[in-house]
């Protein structure tokens, strides 16, 4: 939520900050602004919308300066509108800053400043931040590192944020708490920062990654100077990228969704690549390897997670307790951190999460962890918080996902559960040796069976454009195809603004059935496998009430053909690997229908990709 991105050194700031804010705007894309020093002084710029809205504005205006301050939003206090974007700058005009998080004091800081004559011009907390430091700078005679110091001490809640002022104007700082930033170093003193790596690959691969209560003064004639939240300086650990540029760009794509979508064959093969072997017989997660004898003995295992990603955890359910018959409870982190769990040393917490930076996400791990239990984390971002504040994990090596709806994280997170479920249930003794070969090479064979259902896509268009015009849908599985149906609904509900719902086939009958009219799609996942007949008896009930059917099936099915308006095939493969295939043909009809109904794919209104505020 939000993107920051910062520059100061010896390039123009302002088209490398635009670049990197646009690489940012799935974090937020309501409003955008910039703050660019030059020997003249500071020019500020803000717009409501798109990063392209600021970018228009700005034409005829200075764009010159050796540092600036960037920021894309996703409104928390106060609306989206030019007032309200950052970057906020103080009273006197010195000091401007871009924020993101949430400071929870705000209000109580504000009535303070209030009181000594201040005058907000917007609603945010960030102003208030920025009011607090320069309050403090001026009153005390303080540099501004020292100011913003003491000011965080005051704050209560989530910050990233990068200040700068006119009287020292040779540096940028930034501090961090709870929410991401990266310092990317460039030749010669030239600094990048931003929420993610993503705008600063193609200018450096070395990077720090700030961690909690760290400030980091980014001096262009002096170089990077560390702290923590004593004021203890300390030496930055420098990383090397593993990202690359041709990562973030579309590849000929219209939409990163799709191309995200499409790439899924390679993305499922690179998250077992090196991690299992069909003809020896072995599966290894070499990240929680030390932590699997703990996870065969532990008293259950509870999944938490946001989204998609909490979607990905009750798949990991039923193969965790089928294939290891380990106990297992899926939580939605914004409910287990307020509901006094109980928790203990026995315990495993294992936190799934694309971003590895939802805030939800990670209070709830703190919480776990606090309370004594091991946690892990599945990951996609190499280096995010979750994936290092957690004991061990398993990173999903999906590469960048930026379509704000996720699809190659979702597959990959189901991926690494599936190995992380054969290779417990092989510690454990509770899979035999065939059973256990089968499913290893099934797993093998996923890449090229979802590139047998990408190539259906053509057909999969068709029957969107029956269904673009309706308002509601529903979508009914049953066992491990309930998850998959939830993740349809979600799909098509946040691109392309259709009401869905999804449901465990069974349960229709307790409410859902009586939406059913000749005017309701209803989508059902009816693979063969043990539930089979239960769901064709479900299917029946829709038909009888004129309901439109769309079922994904099995090759080769011919009973469910003969009842539904329409069949999509998927291969066959083994029972527990259908998500990572019966979820192909709903990601491609929801592309479809948001882009039939002109919605914005990769950027649905409201949504943002990484939900960093509770
Ligand atoms: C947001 C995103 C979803 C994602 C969820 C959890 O809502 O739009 O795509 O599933 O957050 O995010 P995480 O990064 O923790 O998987």
């Amino acid at each position: 939520m939000c993107g920051i991105v910062a520059y100061i050194g010896n390039k123009e700031a302002y088209s490398i900050i635009v670049k990197g804010l646009k690489r940012l705007e799935y974090r937020g894309y309501d409003s955008s602004g910039i703050a660019l020093l030059n020997t003249e002084g500071l020019n500020t710029y803000k717009k409501q919308g798109k990063v392209a809205n600021l970018e228009a504005f700005t034409e005829d205006k200075d764009r010159s300066g050796y540092a600036g301050i960037g920021h894309t939003r996703w409104a928390t206090h106060g609306p989206p509108n030019d007032t309200n974007a950052h970057p906020h700058t103080s009273e006197d005009g010195n000091i401007t800053l871009v924020h993101n998080g949430i400071i929870e004091n705000y209000d109580s800081i504000r009535k303070e400043l209030e009181g000594k004559g201040y005058t907000f011009k917007s609603d945010t907390d960030t102003e208030v931040l920025c009011y607090l430091i320069s309050d403090i700078k001026t009153k005390t005679g303080v540099k501004l590192g020292k100011a913003i110091h003491l000011a965080l001490q005051q704050v209560v809640g989530a910050y990233a944020i990068v200040v700068m002022s006119k009287d020292e104007p040779n540096k940028i700082i930034v501090a961090r708490k709870s929410s991401p930033l990266v310092v990317g170093i460039g030749k010669d003193n030239d600094f990048y920062v931003a929420s993610d790596a993503t705008p600063i690959v193609e200018y450096t691969k070395q990077v720090v990654y700030l961690n909690d209560d760290e400030i980091a003064i980014l001096n262009r004639d002096k170089g990077m100077k560390l702290f923590n939240i004593d004021e203890v300086q300390k030496e930055p650990y420098v990383e090397e990228l593993e990202l690359h540029l041709e990562e973030l760009e579309k590849g000929g794509y219209e939409h990163f969704m799709l191309k995200e979508i499409h790439e899924q064959p390679r993305s499922i093969k690179d998250c077992f690549r090196g991690r299992l072997n069909a003809e020896e017989a072995w599966v290894s997660l070499g990240g929680i390897k030390e932590y699997e004898q703990k996870m065969i003995k532990a008293n259950r295992i509870i999944m938490i997670a946001c989204g998609t990603s909490w979607h990905a955890g009750l798949v990991g359910e039923y193969l965790f307790e089928d294939l290891a018959r380990i106990n297992v409870e899926v939580e939605y982190a914004s409910e287990f951190r307020y509901r006094n769990p109980i928790i203990n040393e026995n315990d495993i917490v294992i936190a799934i999460s694309q971003s590895g930076e939802t805030a939800d996400t990670m209070a709830a791990l703190e919480l776990a962890k606090s309370k004594g239990a091991t946690i892990l984390g599945v990951c996609n971002v190499v280096g995010s918080s979750i994936s290092r504040i957690t004991d061990a994990g398993s990173y999903t090596h999906a590469g960048p996902e930026i379509g704000v709806a996720s699809t190659k994280a979702f597959t990959a997170q189901v991926t690494v559960l599936t190995l992380m479920a054969l290779s417990l249930a092989k510690l454990k003794g509770t899979i035999c040796e065939t059973k256990f070969r089968t499913m290893l090479s099934e797993l093998e064979a996923i890449p090229q069976k979802v590139q047998q259902i990408l190539d259906k896509n053509d057909e999969i268009k068709l029957i969107a454009e029956q269904y673009q015009g309706a308002s509601n849908a529903l979508y009914l599985g049953r066992g491990s195809s309930f998850p998959v149906a939830l993740e349809g609904a979600l799909k098509l509900k946040e691109i392309s603004y259709i009401h869905a719902e999804g449901y465990p086939a069974a349960e229709m009958k307790h409410g859902p059935i009586a939406l059913i009219d000749e005017e309701m799609p209803v989508f059902v996942i009816a693979t063969s496998g043990p539930s089979y007949e239960k769901v064709v008896s479900n299917i029946q009930e829709v038909k009888a009430r004129k309901g439109k059917l769309i079922a994904v099936v099995t090759e080769g099915d011919q009973q469910v053909h003969d009842i539904a308006d329409h069949t999509i095939d998927i291969p066959d493969t083994d029972e527990h690997l259908v998500p990572l295939l019966a979820t192909i043909p709903f990601q491609l009809l929801s592309y479809h229908i948001a882009v039939m109904r002109n919605c914005n794919v990769d950027q649905p209104r409201n949504l943002a990709k990484s939900v960093t505020v509770e």
